[in-house]
């Protein structure tokens, strides 16, 4: 539903944040979403694994150890989380006109899943059958060892089996070597407010864009 007096843009915009475990994504995509209503846009925050049946499964497993599952009934259960947050929640969001910021989507499928050994390209021409292309990738680049630093800094929990610095050295392989003409590396070893500016100036640039196309 349209709320009136919200700013909108034909056919929404998707913008997803991407990156290695303690990128400071989720951070930085609350405040851009904060931004932009303060702006009078309809933003809105999304995230992956969503809170639906899929993606707690997806973060029980997470928890108790991935040897529960194989890499390719991982996939498969972030391919049906994926199906039901793009029907519910990301489809009608970009057809009411609204920026629609993510907490990571299927780009972190290719990378986490592509460094459990499934091909890169399969992962992502599955996800790109049903789920829109970002119109804007923000990837946090980082250092391996500072994100887990930053991890080990705000937890007192362990490390899980998703944050293993072999395992993350992969998964940031896979990250860098991405073709996508929508992806923008953001420098996310920055301060906080310096990572919000680099974030803003992209989403501008794509909003920007959007103005001068309609
Ligand atoms: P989460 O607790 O949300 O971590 P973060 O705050 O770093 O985003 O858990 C998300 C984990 O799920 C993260 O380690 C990456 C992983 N993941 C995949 O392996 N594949 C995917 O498609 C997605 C969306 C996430």
């Amino acid at each position: 539903m349209t709320v009136p007096n919200l700013k909108t843009i034909a056919g929404g915009r998707l913008i997803a944040f991407e990156g290695i475990d303690g990128a400071g994504k989720t951070t930085q995509a609350r405040r851009a979403v904060e931004a932009l209503q303060q702006e009078g846009y309809d933003a809105v925050l999304l995230r992956e694994p969503t809170d639906g049946p899929h993606g707690r499964r997806l973060r029980e497993i997470m928890v108790a150890g991935r040897d529960q599952v194989d890499p390719m009934e991982e996939l498969r259960l972030f391919l049906d989380d994926r199906r039901d947050d793009v029907e519910r929640n990301i489809r009608p969001a970009l057809d009411r006109g609204a920026i629609v910021c993510i907490d990571r989507y299927y780009i972190s499928s290719i990378a986490y899943q592509g460094a459990l050994g499934i091909d890169p390209v399969f992962i992502r021409r599955e996800n790109e059958s049903f789920a829109p292309v970002p119109d804007l990738i923000l990837y946090f680049r980082l250092p391996v060892q500072q994100g887990l630093g930053r991890i080990a800094a705000s937890r007192t929990t362990g490390q899980n089996l998703f944050e293993r610095a072999d395992y993350q050295e992969r998964v940031r392989a896979i990250f860098e070597s991405l073709d996508f003409d929508c992806l923008v590396p953001v420098d996310a070893s920055a301060t906080p407010d310096e990572v919000h500016e680099q974030v803003m100036r992209a989403i501008r640039g794509v909003l920007y864009r959007s103005v001068q196309k309609s």
